[in-house]
């Protein structure tokens, strides 16, 4: 039996892009290829729903995320692939757990101090302005997501580290309590989760920055998009660095060891801009083409999709029934009949 047991969420907003891939797509279908660990992904579409009221964009959101997530290889007959919105038991648990979490642990939360703090700053009369009960209570989410399902390993990026502590601390006092159910999930800080990729502008590949390269546009739109990286003003011919060219960096994340190599020597040798970016867009066009394809297919097929993850579902519930079962015993609402 694998001992370690990894399990990640994607929240649904928003559409996949490089740096998504780099970062948390492409380590997670890696490791769910190998045979010492059981992996278990699921979208957040509760989760989703914090941060995005736009229902058409939700919807869209967790089309295209599960379709990548399976374009991009990852098998669900390896893994388990699920939507959080399937598996019922994660709202049940949400709510045992919100009544064993401090109030003043979630007053700590960075996402929540965040909201209060720009308020204060904006000088905004009430410092919870803004602020849904669904921001506030999202890591009690996030702890029943990871919780329900015995995780040991949580794969996650720097920024929720406090989440996978407060996760620890809200199974603890459930364990202490009641009874000892709960396992204590260790977080895991990969580096590829947490090395960025630079985006077009050279900061941070962020939505929010809206400096992405999305992982599945056509190609020539993809082409386009290269283009646009900024680079700086030397003339072909002049030695260039590698150091801080989001080209170079966005190159070295898809390319061998070899190929990065021969990039690096070609910038050396005062390779032009235009050229380079041309490089970049054929090993970007090499590695996504088939994907895209696949993407594009499975995006045409909803309900082939749906069936996915229904299938998925049914393999999360096989865990979570049997432990919210245990849990309702132990917090004493349990079925009359003995
Ligand atoms: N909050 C995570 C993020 O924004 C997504 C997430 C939701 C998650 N539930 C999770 C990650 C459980 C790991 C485990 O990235």
């Amino acid at each position: 039996m694998a001992t370690k047991r990894f399990l990640t969420g994607i929240t649904t907003t928003g559409t996949p892009h490089l740096g998504n891939y780099v970062g948390a797509i492409r380590p997670a279908v890696e490791a769910s290829r190998r045979d010492d660990t059981e992996n278990f992904y699921f979208l957040a579409d509760y989760h989703a729903l914090i941060k995005c009221h736009d229902p058409a964009q939700v919807m869209q959101s967790r089309l295209e995320i599960a379709a990548t997530w399976l374009a991009m290889g990852l098998d669900p007959e390896r893994a388990v692939f699920y939507r959080q919105t399937d598996v019922p038991e994660i709202m049940e648990l949400t709510w045992i757990l919100t009544c064993m979490s401090a109030k003043g642990l979630m007053n700590r939360a960075h996402a929540y101090k965040a909201a209060v703090q720009d308020n204060v700053d904006s000088g905004a009369s009430d410092p919870d302005k803004g602020v849904t009960m669904g921001l506030f209570n999202y890591p009690i989410l996030m702890a029943a997501d990871i919780l329900m399902f015995k995780a040991t390993h949580v794969p996650v990026g720097r920024d929720q580290i406090q989440h996978l502590e407060m996760t620890r601390d809200i199974a603890q006092r459930f364990n202490h309590h009641y009874k000892d159910l709960l396992v204590l999930p260790e977080v895991v800080v990969s580096e590829e989760e947490d090395a960025v990729l630079t985006g077009l502008d050279g900061r941070k590949m962020s939505k929010s920055y809206g400096n992405t390269i999305p992982l599945f546009e056509p190609t020539k739109k993809l082409r386009k998009l290269v283009m646009k990286i900024v680079t700086n003003s030397q003339e072909p011919g002049e030695a260039k660095s590698t150091e801080g060219s989001s080209l170079f960096e966005i190159y070295r994340a898809f390319a061998s060891a070899e190929e990065t190599a021969e990039f690096a020597q070609a910038y050396a040798d005062g390779i032009g801009w235009g050229d380079a970016k041309q490089r970049l867009y054929e090993k970007l066009e090499s590695v996504l083409a088939e994907p895209r394809e696949r993407y594009l297919d499975l995006i045409s097929k909803p309900a082939e999709m749906e069936d996915i993850m229904q299938a998925g579902a049914v393999k999360a519930r096989a865990h979570s029934v049997p432990l919210i079962e245990a849990m309702r015993e132990a917090v004493g609402i349990a079925s009359f009949k003995p």
